[in-house]
Formats: C-alpha cells, structure tokens, sequence
C-alpha cells in the first residue's frame, strides 16, 4: 500500500513506523491509508495488545505532503484517506504510544494528541503552522487542544502556528515523558509492552472510561475537514503551496 509505512509485531505491539526520512516524514495519502490500515489490524489482531507509532530519528512527521495537498486541490479538494486515518485513531481499541524524535509539524502534532502516551526526545519540537498554509486546523485538534492544554496555549499552537520544545510540549500535555533520542523509542516500547500484557477487557473498558465518549470528537473532526476541504483550494493556499514547491 505505501513502501513508507513499515510495521512489525513483536511482544503484543504493532510498531508503526513512517519511513520516509529523505521527505522528513512527510506523509502522502497512501501512507496515511496504509496507517488507517495498520491501526484496524491491530485492532482485529487478538494477540496485539497495543500499538506504537515511531518516525526516524530526527523527524517524526513533517506532516502532510504539501506536493500531495496541491494534488487534492486539482482533484475535487476530498481527503478521504486522511479522514479514514483519524477515524481509525478515534475509533482504535488498543492504546496507541508514539515514540517522537525531532520533528512534529501540522499532523505530526495533532496526531499526538489522540495518542495514550506520547514519549519525546528532548530535541523534538511541535508546531502546526496551519493558518499560514492558508489552512484551518484539523485531526479534532481543535476540541482537543483547548481540552489538553486551555484556550491560549491551543491557540498559540494552532492559530498562531508557535514553535513548542519539548519541555514546553510536556507542560501543555501534549507529551507524558520527555527522554533522550537514544532511549525515546526504547521508552515507548517498554510502556506498550507494559500494556499489551494487562488483562485485555479491562485495558479496554478503562480506556474507553478515560477517552469519554467520541461523539463530539468526530463530529469536529468532520466539521474541520469540511472547512479544510475548501481551504486547500482557496487563494491563500495555493499561494503557500506554491511559495513552499518553489522555494
Ligand atoms: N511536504 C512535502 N515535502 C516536504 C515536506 C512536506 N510537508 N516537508 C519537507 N519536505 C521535503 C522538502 O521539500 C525537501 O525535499 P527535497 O529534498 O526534494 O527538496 C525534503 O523534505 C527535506 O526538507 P528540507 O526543507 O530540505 O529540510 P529542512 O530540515 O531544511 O526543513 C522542515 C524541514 C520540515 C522544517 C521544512 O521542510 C518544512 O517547513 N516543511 C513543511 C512543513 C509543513 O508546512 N507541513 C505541513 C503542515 S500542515
């Protein structure tokens, strides 16, 4: 389905893995419909206890291909494999652990904040700079930054596209463990394992009680692809598709 999406099972957990490093990470739609497929195995896979989501060291996601935004565009403005990849994350079973080192930009960000624990190397950086794409922001992470973080973090993230460290990342929530690049995916490993083998029905009914109902959550996540289907064809972002393809 996509060459960049690598996944293994081994102890109880599915790793997903972009692997894309010459485009830092970017993602494409096959990527993003082979991700959607990754986390629905490891839903339907009764020895996966829990799934990670892992990039390369340096660049978790640069987010999505900016090249593959500008093919939407021509074609109808639908991102059908993106909104099947948020569905999937809304809609895992399993606890989902992201191992992040360097680069979290636009998705690469709010991905994380549908993720049980994220763990980050302590040169990670998180920043979605949506509104100067011309763009809105998306993956619900308009409910679920206010939610994660108050009203002017949220805002400083999403609208006015501000660059998060590590340490800031961890003090708005959006990180459980900030760690070193050399143990960040080591890290992540272990806590998933350390779910994979707890009693499965009740890991699943616990984290359904902490996730709360997903009713309003998807409901957003629909209302921000309609916005951001008409935003990526609108004047504003052809012009900064078109200032990022030329630079
Ligand atoms: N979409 C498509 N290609 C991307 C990309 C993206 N989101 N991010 C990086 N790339 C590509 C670059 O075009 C470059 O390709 P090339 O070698 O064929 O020219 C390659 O990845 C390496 O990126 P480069 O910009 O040279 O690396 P850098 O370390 O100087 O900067 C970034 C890295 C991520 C800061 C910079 O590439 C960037 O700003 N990317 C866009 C991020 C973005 O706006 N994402 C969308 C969010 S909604």
């Amino acid at each position: 389905m996509s060459d960049f999406i690598e996944t293994s099972v081994s102890d109880g957990v599915l790793t997903l893995r972009m692997n894309r490093p010459e485009k830092k990470n970017a993602i494409d739609r096959p990527m993003y419909a082979a991700m959607a497929a990754a986390l629905a195995r490891a839903d339907a896979d009764e020895t996966t206890g829990a799934t990670l989501i892992a990039g390369v060291p340096g660049a978790f996601s640069a987010g999505n291909d900016i090249a593959d935004f500008v093919a939407v565009a021509m074609g109808g403005g639908k991102t059908g494999e993106v909104e099947s990849f948020l569905r999937a994350l809304v809609a895992s079973e399993k606890p989902i652990v992201a191992a992040v080192d360097g680069l979290a930009i636009g998705i690469g960000t709010t991905m994380l904040m549908h993720c049980d624990l994220v763990f980050v190397s302590d040169r990670s950086t998180f920043r979605t700079p949506f509104l100067d794409l011309g763009l809105v922001p998306e993956a619900g992470s308009s409910l679920l930054a206010p939610q994660l973080m108050g009203h002017q973090r949220a805002f400083a993230l999403l609208a006015m596209g501000a660059k998060f460290d590590a340490e800031e990342a961890r003090a708005a929530n959006l990180v459980y463990r900030v760690t070193s690049g050399e143990t960040v995916e080591s890290e992540a490993m272990a806590a998933a394992v350390a779910l994979a083998v707890k009693p499965k029905e009740a890991l699943r009914i616990a984290r359904d009680l902490i996730r709360g109902p997903k009713d309003a959550l998807l409901a957003r996540i629909e209302e921000e692809i309609r916005y951001f289907e008409e935003r990526l064809s609108s004047a504003e972002a052809r012009a900064a598709f078109q200032a990022f393809m030329t630079r």
